[in-house]
């Protein structure tokens, strides 16, 4: 069976007699999949042991009838309200040390054993009655891990398992004691018992404890989905198990929680979600995310939940301009989804969520979004089974790491400095390049790239130098930027040399001073133009390297800015500063050119070019994310499969082309 387009559905919001009518307007719109059940625990147990799954049995069957396969996500992002009256410790406690109370969502300790006890009863009987319903094809875990649980768990479940997994790490307490520095302001622990989690103080924490709260609070999430993969793999043998990321968010490792998982799914919403000005989110943002999460496996995923309308909660978005709502998602599948969900059917006439519109409106009356989606469906949907699986095979990769990232949270030197954003800025200059990227975490081969990009590679140990050097040794041309080698892992600062440490000699620099620019820029001379910086400014003494950019200003003026160093084959290089958008697009243009990659080829500004490779043929999608009519000029061996040659405002286009 295909499956390749869907929507989020709650049957229980609205009359049994509904139910036909919906499954009837999905199936003439073109959907083949629907999700259900990801909140619906209060329905499907009112109290304890008193299952009640035929209204959902119920909703099953009709959609099937319509042709139509069901994923079944667990509802433990919603402990019903008998669960929490029975067993109050379940409640999350925030940093401040106040008890997050029953009455949104998520208001669930991840350690509380209890809690688990709870998701073990229910999720057991869910994965038994649901395993041989030749319906349900997969699983999601729980919704959106990590949502809500930002400043959370505090509680003292959580604070023993913290204890527990640094004395997992550290073996004995003194070996934490000297790898934390625990000696600075008198915070020698006598025992794993006494070390608090990071709740308020009259100041900060120790940046070594809160780099180990991240992984920590990381692990535990990670942790948390595996307890529930463990019962549903154990009983479900047929169906796939998911789970839905949100891009970027920080709060856990995506490569961590991705491994054990089928595929990975993510949810897009383009114009962002409560301060969402329009545009919302760029369209390379939006791309970004798309690629990082296709990045999380190395392979090509779901969007569980895509965009169908304007959003909002208490504050609405603009509303999605005609054509934008098909582009969006035709963008996911560009980047590597295989089956696009859209959330949600229906907006809900009650609850927080009302005004979170969907295909229909609130009438259930299609209008111009089920037109505009049953449009793009019809056209895209026979040819994502040419491509099904297929990536695009880039030849640069960006590195990232959330353990960069987490440190940065906790010291981001200049105040706006945001590694995510870093990562994203070399991204856009490659985007606007037209040309295809791979997002990839430490443990990947780097080989297979012709370039390498690695910001901000803050927190360094020797395997990962060996990995640098080999890979440039090998003949890859690798970019390291200022704060790299600064500290080990523990979040300590190295003192064995100058920076950037053991990186030094592949790079032939070495850097002795710096210079945070708070709310200054800098002046950057590139092949004889001037560009600006900010942030922040290396000041770089090159030892074998050559300065390929200089400093124009203060007392370091005429000192490098980016250097380039052999070493072997390759070549490795350094960029001391954070360039602005037009030294950064100048560069990467330097970069690509003497790597010899290639563009997908040449499109109006605002029109994005995507490929998915298959073994015989390239698929070029054409994304017009302006609202003006933009004019192609496809290469003479594009054959067009999909719109036409000139693209409509917010228009696609899909071109196949032989290899
Ligand atoms: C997230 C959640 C959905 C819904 C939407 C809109 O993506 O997964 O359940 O809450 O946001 O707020
Ligand atoms: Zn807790």
């Amino acid at each position: 069976m295909k499956i390749r387009f869907g929507a989020d559905y709650y049957p229980e919001h609205w009359p049994r007699e509904r139910w036909e009518t919906d499954a009837k307007l999905m199936e003439e719109m073109g959907l083949d999949v629907i999700r259900m059940a990801e909140f619906s625990w209060s329905k499907m147990e009112p109290s304890l042991g008193n299952y009640n799954f035929g209204w959902l049995d119920e909703a099953i069957e009709i959609l099937a009838r319509h042709g139509m396969k069901t994923v079944l996500g667990t509802p433990t992002a919603t402990p019903p309200a008998w669960i929490i009256e029975q067993s109050p410790e379940i409640l999350p406690v925030d940093s401040k040390g106040r008890t997050r109370g029953f009455g949104g969502r998520h208001h669930d300790c991840q350690s509380n054993p209890v809690y688990r006890a709870h998701i073990h009863r229910f999720v057991t009987a869910m994965a038994q009655h649901y395993k041989d319903n030749p319906n349900v094809i997969g699983w999601q875990i729980d919704n959106e891990l990590g949502n809500s649980h930002n400043d959370l768990c505090h509680c003292s479940s959580c604070r023993s398992h913290f204890q527990e997994w640094l004395a997992n790490k550290y073996g004995s307490i003194d070996n934490l004691n000297a790898r934390w520095g625990t000696a600075f302001w008198s915070q020698t622990y006598d025992k794993f018992e006494q070390i608090p989690t990071p709740m308020i103080t009259p100041n900060s924490h120790n940046p070594s404890l809160l780099l180990d709260w991240k992984r920590f609070h990381s692990d535990l999430i990670v942790e948390f989905q595996q307890f529930q993969i463990d019962i549903i793999r154990d009983i479900c043998k047929d169906q796939f198990i998911t789970h839905n990321l949100m891009g970027f968010f920080g709060l856990i490792d995506y490569f961590d929680l991705g491994k054990n998982l089928d595929f990975v799914s993510h949810d897009q919403y383009a114009t962002g979600y409560f301060d969402n000005p329009q545009p919302g989110k760029s369209p390379q943002r939006l791309g970004a995310e798309l690629d990082f999460v296709r990045g999380v496996k190395q392979q090509t995923f779901w969007i569980m939940e895509q965009q169908s309308g304007p959003t909002g909660w208490e504050i609405l978005g603009r509303t999605p301009r005609p054509g934008q709502l098909a582009l969006w998602a035709a963008q996911t599948v560009a980047h590597g989804a295989d089956t696009v969900v859209f959330f949600r059917w229906r907006p809900c006439s009650f609850g927080t969520e009302e005004y979170w519109h969907g295909i229909l409106h609130h009438s259930g009356v299609p209008g111009r979004r089920y037109d505009e989606l049953k449009n793009m469906i019809s056209q895209l949907a026979p040819l994502m089974d040419e491509f099904k699986g297929a990536l695009p095979e880039s030849e640069v990769a960006i590195l990232y790491s959330y353990e960069q990232n987490w440190a940065f949270e906790i010291q981001p030197h200049h105040p706006k400095l945001n590694y995510t954003h870093q990562v994203q800025k070399y991204y856009k200059a490659l985007y606007d390049a037209q040309i295809p990227v791979d997002f990839i975490n430490h443990k990947e081969d780097l080989s297979k790239y012709k370039l390498v990009i690695a910001p901000l590679q803050f927190l360094m140990t020797r395997k990962m130098e060996d990995k640098f050097k080999d890979y440039v040794k090998q003949g890859g041309r690798l970019v390291l930027t200022m704060r790299t080698g600064v500290k080990n892992m523990d979040n300590v600062c190295m003192t064995d040399g100058h920076l950037p440490g053991g990186l030094g000699d592949l790079l032939g620099i070495e850097i002795k001073d710096y210079d945070c620019l708070r709310a200054m820029d800098m002046g950057v001379e590139f092949e004889g133009k001037a560009y600006r910086s900010e942030k922040w400014c290396d000041i770089v003494s090159p030892t074998t390297a050559r300065t390929i950019a200089s400093y124009t200003e203060d007392f370091y003026a005429g000192t490098p800015a980016i250097t380039v160093g052999k070493a072997g084959k390759g070549e490795a290089y350094y960029v001391g500063t954070e360039p602005d958008d037009n030294l950064m697009r100048e560069f990467i243009k330097l970069l690509t050119r003497i790597s010899g990659i290639s563009s997908l080829g040449k499109a109006p500004e605002g029109v994005e070019l995507v490929r998915r490779r298959t073994s015989t043929f390239d698929y070029i999608f054409a994304l017009n994310h302006t609202e003006e009519i933009q004019e192609l000029e496809p290469a003479a061996d594009w054959q067009q499969v999909l719109g036409e040659k000139e693209l409509a405002p917010y228009g696609i286009a899909v071109f196949k082309v032989k290899r």
